[in-house]
C-alpha cells in the first residue's frame, strides 16, 4: 500500500505535469483559430529578377553577435565550422555566420543552402529542422514544415540569388499551434523576442507556414523586431524565390511556457523585458503619477474576461456588482472582442486587475502594466493546470491572486453524487488520462461564485493593485 501511494505521488508530481503540460494550459486544438479571419493577402514579395550571388558572398556577418546565442562547445563549433546546431528537448536551432541561400517555395519544404565554408558536424551533408518550439508534440509538428540545411556539396544545382539581404535571417514557422493566443505568445513571440534580441531590428524574418492573417494581427510587434519586410513563399512564382543572407538562425530558442530564462539568453533578458518590449511595440500608454494633483482619484479598473462555452461564470452580473461595491470600475470583455489585439491590449493595459476563470484568455495578462494583478478563478479539479497562469505573472513583474472554488460553487455538484471520485478525488480522474478528465473538469463545469467568500479575494486584489 505504501508503495502504491508513493507511486501515485510520483505520478501526480512528475507525470501529470509532463503528460499534460502542453495540453492542459490552453485547450490547444479547440482554440486554434478557424482561419475565419481571411484578410487580404498582402503583396510582400517583389520579384527583383535574377541577381548574382555576389553582394553577400564572402562577406561575413558580425559573428560576435550571433555567437552569443550559443554557449560552450556549440559556440566553439560555430567559430570553427561557420555553423553550429543545438538539439534541446523542445526545439532544435542552427546558427550560421556564413552566407546562405534560402529557397522558399509554396511547397512545404524550405531549403537553406550553405554557401560559405560551413561544415556540418560529423561530415553530414544535411540537417533538417522543424522550426516551431514544440518538438515531440505530434499535433503541433503536423502543422510545421521542415527546413533543410543543405551543404553546398549536396546542392548540385545551387540556385542564384533573386534577392540579396544585408542582414541575417531568422527562419521560423507560424504553423504549429499558431492562431491560439497562448501559443502565439508562448511559442512564437517570446521565443522570437529572445532569439532576435542581439540583432533587433537589423534582422530579416523568414516565415514558413506563412498565414497572412497571423502576420497582420501581430504586425506592430513584428515590425518592432525587424525593420525589413517579412519574407515568405511568393504567391505568384511557382518556382519560388531565392533569398540570400550573410548569416542565419534557423529555429527559435525556447525556455518553457511563457518563460524567459535570463541565464540562457544574451543580455540577461527576462519576461519583464518582453512585456516592456511588447507594450512599446503596440504603443501602449503607460500610467505615470497624475500630472496635476486632483482631489478625486479615479477608481481602479477591473477587466473581466467573459467565457461563453464552458467554465462560464454563471453569476457574472452579481460578481460585477460585488466588484463595484469593493471599489472597482468594471469592464467586461467578450471572447470576440478579445481577439482584437489592439483593443484588448489597450483595455487591459489601462486596468489594475485582469480577472477570469481559468482559460487561454488569461494570456492577456501580458498587456498588464508592471505591478498590476492577475486574478484567476480555479475551477474544481483544475489546481495543477491553473499553475499555467499562476507562475508567469510573477516572472513578468505582475502580481497573482488565485481563488480556488469550493465544490458548492461548481456545477459538477448538479451532475455527480457528493462522494463520487470526480468530486472527492480529481487526481484519480486525471490518472485515467486527459480524454477522461477534459470533458469533466475542463468542459463539463461552470462556476457560481459564493459572494461572501469571494469578497475577501476581491479586497486582496484591490489592496495589491498599485494604481
Ligand atoms: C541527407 O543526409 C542523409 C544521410 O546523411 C542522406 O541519406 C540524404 O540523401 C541527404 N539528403 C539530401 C537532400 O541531401
Ligand atoms: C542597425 O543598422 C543600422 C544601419 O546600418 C545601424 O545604424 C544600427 O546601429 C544597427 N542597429 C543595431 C542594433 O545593430
Ligand atoms: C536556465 O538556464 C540555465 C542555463 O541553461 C539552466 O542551468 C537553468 O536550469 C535554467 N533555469 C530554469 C528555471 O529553467
Ligand atoms: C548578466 O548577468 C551576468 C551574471 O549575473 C553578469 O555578469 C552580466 O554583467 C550581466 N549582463 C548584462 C548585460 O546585464
Ligand atoms: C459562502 O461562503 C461562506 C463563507 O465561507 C459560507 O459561510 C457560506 O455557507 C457559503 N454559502 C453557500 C451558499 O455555500
Amino acid at each position: 500500500m505504501a508503495k502504491d501511494s508513493r507511486k501515485r505521488a510520483l505520478f501526480v508530481f512528475l507525470l501529470i505535469p509532463l503528460i499534460y503540460a502542453f495540453i492542459l494550459c490552453f485547450d490547444a486544438a479547440s482554440l486554434r483559430s478557424s482561419g475565419a479571419v481571411q484578410l487580404r493577402e498582402r503583396q510582400r514579395d517583389t520579384y527583383v529578377g535574377q541577381q548574382q550571388l555576389s553582394k553577400n558572398h564572402g562577406k561575413d556577418v558580425d559573428s560576435s553577435k550571433l555567437q552569443r546565442l550559443l554557449r560552450g562547445k556549440s559556440q566553439e563549433e560555430l567559430l570553427q565550422n561557420g555553423i553550429a546546431c543545438i538539439a534541446k528537448s523542445k526545439y532544435d536551432m542552427c546558427v550560421t555566420v556564413s552566407p546562405v541561400a534560402v529557397h522558399i517555395t509554396k511547397s512545404k519544404t524550405t531549403n537553406v543552402y550553405l554557401t560559405g565554408n560551413q561544415k556540418l558536424p560529423s561530415d553530414r551533408n544535411n540537417v533538417t529542422i522543424l522550426p516551431y518550439p514544440q518538438k515531440g508534440d505530434g499535433r503541433a509538428m503536423i502543422n510545421t514544415s521542415p527546413v533543410n540545411l543543405l551543404h553546398a556539396n549536396a546542392a548540385t544545382s545551387l540556385p542564384p540569388c533573386d534577392v540579396n539581404h544585408a542582414v541575417p535571417a531568422a527562419i521560423f514557422s507560424t504553423g504549429g499551434y499558431a492562431g491560439n493566443f497562448f501559443h502565439d505568445i508562448s511559442d512564437i513571440l517570446i521565443p522570437l523576442f529572445l532569439t532576435s534580441s542581439i540583432l533587433r531590428p537589423n534582422i530579416s524574418l523568414v516565415l514558413t507556414d506563412y498565414q497572412s492573417w497571423w502576420v497582420q494581427k501581430y504586425q506592430r510587434v513584428l515590425s518592432a523586431i525587424s525593420i525589413n519586410d517579412i519574407i515568405s513563399a511568393p504567391t505568384d512564382y511557382p518556382g519560388g524565390t531565392v533569398h540570400c543572407f550573410p548569416g542565419a538562425i534557423v529555429g527559435l530558442t525556447y525556455h518553457g511556457f511563457m518563460a524567459c530564462n535570463k541565464t540562457d539568453v544574451p543580455g540577461n533578458l527576462t519576461c519583464v523585458d518582453f512585456l516592456h518590449f511588447l507594450h512599446s511595440s503596440l504603443f501602449l500608454k503607460t500610467f505615470g503619477p497624475p500630472a496635476t494633483v486632483t482631489t478625486q482619484k479615479e477608481k481602479p479598473l477591473m477587466v473581466l474576461l467573459s467565457r461563453r462555452n464552458y467554465r462560464i461564470l454563471l453569476n457574472e452580473e452579481e460578481v460585477i456588482n460585488l466588484a463595484k461595491d469593493v471599489g472597482f470600475r468594471v469592464e467586461v470583455v467578450t471572447p470576440k472582442e478579445a481577439t482584437q489585439l489592439q483593443f484588448i491590449a489597450e483595455l487591459v493595459h489601462s486596468s489594475s486587475v485582469l480577472f477570469g476563470v481559468h482559460g487561454a484568455g488569461l494570456t492577456n495578462m501580458i498587456f498588464l502594466q508592471p505591478g498590476a494583478v492577475l486574478l484567476q478563478v480555479v475551477p474544481w479539479g483544475l489546481d495543477w493546470m491553473s499553475t499555467c497562469y499562476s507562475k508567469p505573472p510573477l516572472e513578468m513583474g505582475l502580481k497573482y491572486v488565485g481563488y480556488k472554488i469550493d465544490l458548492a460553487e461548481s456545477t459538477l455538484i448538479e451532475k455527480y453524487p457528493i462522494d463520487d471520485p470526480v468530486m472527492v478525488d480529481p487526481e484519480s480522474i486525471h490518472m485515467k488520462g486527459y480524454d477522461v478528465s477534459r470533458p469533466i473538469y475542463m468542459e463539463g463545469q461552470n462556476v457560481r461564485l459564493n459572494l461572501t467568500r469571494f469578497r475577501g479575494t476581491l479586497e486582496t486584489a484591490m489592496q495589491l493593485a498599485e494604481f
